[in-house]
């Protein structure tokens, strides 16, 4: 028989979608990569009821919800909670404690890694391994509605890689050497749903040509695969800038976020992009030499940021 252990950890990481957002979910392939950032958490038994303890890594805030009943029109991160729970035949009542070192909501995979993160701790605590990918899922929904699946592939596994969901989710890993990138916050983030939406409007009325910038962007993340594989380091910065001015073309792109692409290649990066959904949220600029000239390029405008290394294991 077995018996509850005392304490149980699990992790998950952030992502980054280094080409091909918006595109992928018209079918076209994107680059995508886990962060060496995430979610850690720690899973203990609760004295009375279930309890989330939420402790932002990067401040000292700390939040905590109980999973009974949790309010519908409540804080997403509480029914999200509940939902993993729900995953799992749950005899003692949990305490689980994530620590986020990620900025949340700004296209970096926050929600992701907690879910993954949590998932892990308590399919370890209750020694039932086969449910962390449906949990994952159910709390992807709770944030997203309709996920493509690319940030819980980068949260659990990490790496760098290809993804493409035209007839199914594929995915493959791609061979890279280690690909030091400056990532910063430039604006606010929209909301993903209304970024896409947005897309859909512009081909309902330019349908032809729109068709063509997705074809164009998957053709591009073809190639930085390519590139990225071979180390080809200004090929993928121009890559980067190819894809940013499509989805400028797109209208996903702000002044912020170009003035901080512009920031960044002025202070040497070989390329600069915007990631994920767009109308705000981050950017990221190619510094295979460091990122310091471009960290503190931003830091005269006002922009946080840091440096990050992907690596394909
Ligand atoms: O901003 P994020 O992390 O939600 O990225 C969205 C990426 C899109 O391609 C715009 C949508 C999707 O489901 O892939």
């Amino acid at each position: 028989m077995s018996t509850t252990p005392t304490e149980a950890r699990g992790s998950g990481r952030g992502k980054l979608i280094l080409f091909g957002e918006h595109s992928v979910v018209y079918g076209k392939p994107a680059v995508a990569a886990g962060l060496p950032r995430g979610a850690r958490a720690v899973a203990r038994p609760a004295g009375g009821e279930a309890r989330l303890v939420l402790v932002d890594g990067l401040g000292d805030d700390r939040a905590v919800y109980t999973d009974t009943a949790p309010d519908p029109d409540g804080e997403p991160i509480a029914r999200a909670f509940d939902a993993i729970l729900a995953q799992f035949d749950a005899p003692t009542p949990v305490e689980v404690e994530v620590t986020l070192d990620l900025p949340i909501g700004v296209g970096l995979g926050s929600s992701a890694a907690f879910a993954v993160a949590c998932a892990r701790a308590l399919a370890s605590f209750y020694e039932q391994p086969d449910e962390v990918e449906a949990a994952v899922e159910a709390s992807e929904e709770i944030f997203h509605g309709n996920p493509s699946g690319i940030d819980q592939l980068a949260a659990s596994y990490g790496g760098l890689f290809f993804f493409s969901r035209k007839d199914g989710i594929e995915s493959a890993p791609i061979e890279a050497p280690p690909l030091t990138l400056a990532i910063c916050q430039a604006g606010p983030a929209a909301p993903t749903s209304d970024m896409v939406d947005g897309v859909a409007r512009l081909m309902q009325r330019e349908g032809q040509l729109i068709d063509y910038l997705h074809m164009l962007i998957g053709d591009v993340s073809r190639s930085a695969s390519n590139a990225l594989a071979e180390g080809d380091w200004s090929r993928v910065g121009e890559l980067m800038d190819i894809n940013h001015g499509a989805l400028c073309a797109l209208g996903v792109s702000t002044a912020a976020l170009d003035a901080a692409c512009h920031a960044a290649r002025e202070a040497g990066a070989l390329g600069a992009k915007l990631t994920g959904s767009g109308g705000g949220g981050c950017v990221f600029a190619l510094t295979p030499q460091g990122a310091d000239a471009v960290l503190e390029a931003w830091e005269a405008r006002g922009l946080d940021g840091f440096e990050v290394t992907i690596r394909s294991d």
